[in-house]
């Protein structure tokens, strides 16, 4: 066994680190819209789901340069944004949309992806994601040193739009037909048609 402390690792083999060990991670793909109207979306894989009553998730947004990026920014501006589920049809466009675009550039019109409104919120969902979920910004905390700050984001879904046929009897999501991806290490995705049942004991 190696045994390793993060504090003598470099920065980049603390992030190779979780990113490989922390796996699979769900993508959010998160819409945001700037103070001056731009509409941005980007996905984050430091992202999980917190409670469910309140319906809160969690999604941590880094720095470039050691300023917040255009996403943290804009969640910090308005207190909104949408976490779009990535699925295999929107893959290759959810990468496109990590790509360093200057702000005032739209990942919308980059991409080809399909702003439609949301109800509860002003940033657009993204049409062709089979889950969207409207959240508001409930708290952000700020973490790290300044130079490389990180924000964990903490949002309320306060609207969630799903697909008809991908909501089935008692509320579950069908997985079949959602076919989320998932984040690994390095440039590595997992798709999530292997799945196996296990029922929890009951004591
Ligand atoms: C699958 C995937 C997951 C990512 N996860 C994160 C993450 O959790 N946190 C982060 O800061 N950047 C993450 N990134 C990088 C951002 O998407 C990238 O820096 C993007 O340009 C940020 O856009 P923005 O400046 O418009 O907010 C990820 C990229 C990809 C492709």
């Amino acid at each position: 066994m190696l045994t390793l402390d993060p504090g003598s690792l470099s920065h980049r083999e603390r992030y190779f680190l979780l990113i490989g060990s922390i796996v699979p991670r769900p993508i959010a793909f998160v819409s945001t819209v700037s103070g001056n109207g731009t509409t941005n979306v980007a996905p984050f894989s430091y992202f999980n789901g917190i409670s469910s009553t309140p319906p809160l998730l969690s999604v941590a947004i880094g720095s470039r340069d050691g300023n917040p990026k255009d996403s943290w920014r804009n969640i910090e501006e308005t207190g909104e944004f949408v976490v779009n589920i990535v699925h295999e049809g929107i893959f290759e466009k959810m990468v496109a949309a990590s790509a360093d675009f200057p702000p005032d550039i739209s990942e919308f019109d980059e991409t080809g992806l399909t702003p439609v409104p949301s109800e509860r919120v002003t940033p657009p969902r993204v049409k062709e994601s089979p889950i969207q979920l409207e959240c508001v910004l409930h708290k952000l905390v700020k973490l790290g040193d300044p130079a490389t700050p990180t924000a964990l984001v903490i949002g309320e879904i306060v609207l969630a739009h799903v697909r008809n046929e991908l909501y089935l009897e008692h509320g579950h999501i069908d997985p079949e037909g959602l076919r989320a991806i998932g984040r690994m290490g390095r440039q590595d995705y997992v798709r999530t048609r292997d799945r196996f049942e296990r029922k929890r004991p009951r004591s």
